[in-house]
């Protein structure tokens, strides 16, 4: 299967894109392939700007998937579109995704490639792709959960991006406790669980069996 991971976190060295080179590798080992689009080093632009944002409403009444987007995009839509697995890593900030995520979705999940208004709610369009998501907080996952901060969390972004976009949200592993100078138990245990997840949905599924008929 091919995987597309989208990562953001400004720190090369951070304990996030070390879990992220963790989950790559062991997609590899385990037979898969996989391109990696991390979107601070690649100086992804996450602004959504007027022209773009006109080229969008422009094509409103007409067919929406004749659009024309700019390079970066179609190039970015074209990773989306080629991947069987889209996995989404970042760290929570503000309980949110970093801006520079946030502007990814913006602008590669547009009209016309990851959705369609209908009667006012919206038709997916990235339908029989698996999407994994990744995140990571300072915070405890039982504080957050406790008070409903979590399942915000969830609605707003497994739901309402991922879900509404078409994916099959195969998994939301969330890491919590991590701080600088993170205990080496601690850190142990969140590569585990990496490991774990890619092992869990992936081992064994290097293609997509056709659903047996009749
Ligand atoms: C701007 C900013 C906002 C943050 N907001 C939150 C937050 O709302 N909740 C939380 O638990 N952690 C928050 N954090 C902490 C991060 O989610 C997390 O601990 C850390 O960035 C991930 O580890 P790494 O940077 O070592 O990869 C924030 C960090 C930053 C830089």
């Amino acid at each position: 299967m091919k995987h597309l991971i989208v990562v953001a976190h400004p720190s090369a060295s951070s304990f996030t894109m070390a879990l992220t080179r963790l989950y790559a590798t062991e997609l590899e080992r385990l037979g898969h392939t996989q391109s990696t689009s991390d979107l601070y080093r690649m100086g992804f632009n996450p602004i959504l700007n007027a022209g773009e944002l006109a080229a969008a409403d422009s094509g409103r009444v007409a067919d929406s998937s004749a659009r024309a987007f700019p390079a970066d995009i179609a190039q970015a839509q074209r990773h989306v579109r080629e991947a069987d697995v889209f996995t989404a890593i970042y760290p929570l900030w503000w309980l949110s995704m970093p801006a520079i995520m946030k502007g990814y979705i913006d602008r590669v999940f547009a009209r016309g490639f990851a959705y369609e208004p209908a009667d006012g709610i919206v038709r997916g369009l990235l339908t029989g792709k698996k999407c994994v998501l990744i995140t990571i907080s300072g915070a405890p996952l039982t504080a957050l959960a406790k008070d409903g901060r979590w399942s915000a969390v969830q609605a707003l972004q497994d739901t309402h991006i991922f879900r509404s976009a078409g994916f099959e949200v195969l998994d939301h592993l969330h890491l919590d406790q991590v701080q600088p100078n993170l205990p080496v138990a601690v850190a142990e245990r969140h590569f585990a669980r990496i490991l774990d997840c890619a092992r869990r949905h992936f081992r064994g599924r290097t293609v997509w069996a056709e659903p047996a008929i009749g």
